[in-house]
């Protein structure tokens, strides 16, 4: 296809190597990685293969030991503690398996939060901003607006999980990561919530990298990363010397 030499590569990893415990023991060990934009990248691998801890370094919320880590053309290893906390906020959605929707918050608040991280603009002047915004996700998730003004607790799982779509969504960002959120769903609301979630991400372009356990869900994505061939030490995990989920 001509239109391979276009591709932009948002995510680039050279040689990353990351440990929890000053060197001692190799999480993780990438030498090459690239994620084209507007890709959408499953993950998988069996628990402890460092999947999660290879998302937490694409958001910078971990720093590699060594290695240059390229997050939409910006080197994180150069960003202050401060500036990486804004360039996730802008740039980067994230879904957790725990959905994370701050329980005692209503689902408005939960959303205004997220874009209060991005913005650091006072909750009423997001809340006129984002209103029609917030609306147009609202709908496009098939929530009733009414869903607004009620807890988080309230909702049931399957509504907490579109809500925390909304969420990540908000501050349109360029990449989202959605680390295993369909572990805790029926296969039904599985299917549905991967329906709604690629119809964002299609139209809005953004790059998709999932997490995800269930093979079932393989062929939607245009790419797939298997953690023993990215990182060069999974064979550990899968002798199960690691373990934790
Ligand atoms: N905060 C942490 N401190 C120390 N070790 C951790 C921490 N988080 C994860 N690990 C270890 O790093 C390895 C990779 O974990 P993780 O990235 O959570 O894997 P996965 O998401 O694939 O299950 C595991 O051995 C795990 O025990
Ligand atoms: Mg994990």
């Amino acid at each position: 296809m001509s239109n391979s030499a276009k591709l932009e590569e948002i995510i680039q990893f050279s040689n990353v190597r990351f440990s929890y415990d000053r060197g001692q023991t190799l999480v993780l060990d990438i030498p090459k990685w690239q994620v084209h934009r507007g890709q959408h990248t499953f993950i998988s691998g069996v628990s402890g293969s460092g999947k999660s801890t290879l998302l937490n370094l694409l958001s910078g919320i971990t720093a590699p030991d060594s290695g240059e880590l390229l997050v939409l053309g910006q080197r994180l290893n150069d960003l202050s503690a401060r500036a990486l906390d804004r360039f996730r906020a802008q740039k980067v959605g994230v879904i957790f398996q725990q959905l994370n929707l701050i329980p005692y918050l209503s689902v408005l608040d939960n959303i205004l939060l997220a874009a209060y991280f991005a913005n650091k603009t006072q909750k009423s002047k997001l809340k006129t901003d984002l209103q029609h915004k917030i609306q147009q996700l609202i709908e496009k998730l098939n929530l009733p607006i009414s869903i607004l003004s009620r807890q988080a607790s309230e909702l049931s799982v399957g509504q907490q999980q579109r809500v925390a779509i909304v969420r990540a969504m908000i501050n349109e960002p360029e990449i989202l990561i959605a680390d295993e959120p369909t572990s805790a769903l029926d296969q039904q609301s599985k299917s549905a919530f991967l329906k709604l979630l690629f119809e964002l991400v299609k139209t809005t372009n953004c790059t998709l990298l999932f997490v995800s356990h269930d093979q079932s869900l393989v062929e939607q994505f245009d790419s797939v990363v298997e953690m023993s061939t990215l990182n060069q030490i999974a064979e550990q995990a899968e002798n199960g010397a690691l373990n934790v989920y």
